[in-house]
């Protein structure tokens, strides 16, 4: 994350995430001496030194909000990012976006190959739920049991999944504005939603509901930081179809201009850029509305917003 964009002090906090992230990590994921190796190395590879991390860093900033203990906030965090490494290695393969560039790197599918892409893909889906339900999250077992739900719903066909499943069926069609906030609601929304969701829950200020179902009185504490995280994660897509017009292969670590070349419709298409930079910004906007009763312990989710919205890669 460059200098430029936000306060030294905050630059300071995600480099020092960043680096608690990769050593969880490193320690969590299966050794690559271990057989089968080459599978592996080939998690290791997808997961380890790469990315800007940014669902961890929600998890740990949503955990200051409600006091969690760090121990479990690693494994929440690890969790969550295991799932978006995942969606990753399977989102470049030749069946969906074909990408051969990923985090400065080729692709896990280049790298190695398809059917050992698809495994990977498999490994880190179930190594996150094993570390979920093999560490305590939070003193309550139920609670524990609703948070693992809330990252299955996420992940699966009524979040990120099924966002991907919209996402290639809509190739070379233009959707609605509703069709398309729905698509990137679920395919990048629902993850980024849930780790703040997470990040929070492994304190024990909110009950847990699993369940992502619009509450029309809203008021809650809990509430609030559930629509927090459904606005920034929208407007993180938002930002992504934005600098895949904008930005350079270099700077992104991914190949740019891959949307349209794919055919896919994106706020950029349906918006134009600079309508879709407002939308991001008005997202922005109406996300840091919801934490200003949390007051200053939430100063960390609001330098994240704002880094989601002002990030160049
Ligand atoms: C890229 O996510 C894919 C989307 C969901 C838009 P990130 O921009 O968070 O990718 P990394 O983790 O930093 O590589
Ligand atoms: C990816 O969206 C969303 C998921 C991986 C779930 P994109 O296809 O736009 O992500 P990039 O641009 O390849 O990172
Ligand atoms: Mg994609
Ligand atoms: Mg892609
Ligand atoms: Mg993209």
């Amino acid at each position: 994350m460059r200098e430029e964009l936000m306060g030294s002090d905050f630059q300071s906090w995600v480099t020092a995430q960043q680096a608690r992230c990769e050593d969880v990590l490193h320690e969590l994921l299966p050794r690559a001496e271990v057989s089968p190796q080459r599978l592996h190395e080939a998690m290791r590879y997808a997961v380890l030194q790469g990315g800007k991390r940014v669902r961890p860093l929600l998890v740990f900033a949503a955990g200051e909000l409600t006091g969690a203990d760090a121990a479990r906030l690693n494994i929440a965090a690890a969790a969550v990012e295991l799932i978006h490494a995942y969606s990753l290695v399977h989102d470049d393969m030749p069946c969906m976006d074909n990408d051969v560039l990923r985090r400065g790197k080729p692709t896990c599918h280049v790298q190695y190959d398809e059917a050992t892409a698809l495994l990977v893909g498999d490994s880190l889906q179930t190594l996150a739920f094993q570390l979920l339900a093999n560490h305590r999250l939070n003193d309550d077992p139920q609670h524990q049991l609703d948070m693992i739900k809330l990252l299955a719903l996420a992940s699966g066909s009524r979040g990120m999944a099924g966002g991907q499943a919209i996402d290639l069926a809509s190739v070379g069609k233009s959707l609605s504005l509703p069709e398309l906030e729905f698509m990137h609601i679920h395919k990048t929304g629902a993850l980024i939603r849930a780790a703040v969701l997470l990040g929070a829950h492994c304190g024990s200020i909110f009950p847990a509901k699993p369940d992502f179902a619009e509450k029309p009185e809203s008021a809650t504490q809990r509430d609030k930081l559930d629509r927090f995280g459904k606005l920034i994660g929208l407007a993180f897509q938002v930002v992504d179809d934005v600098l895949d017009c904008e930005a350079d292969t270099a700077t992104l670590g991914k190949t740019a201009g891959k949307d349209a070349n794919n055919g896919k419709p994106t706020y950029v298409t349906l918006l134009g850029l600079s309508a879709a930079r407002n939308m991001a910004e008005q997202l922005h906007h109406e996300a840091l509305e919801l934490l200003v009763e949390f007051g200053q312990s939430a100063q960390r989710l609001r330098e994240l917003a704002d880094f989601i919205i002002l990030r160049k890669f």
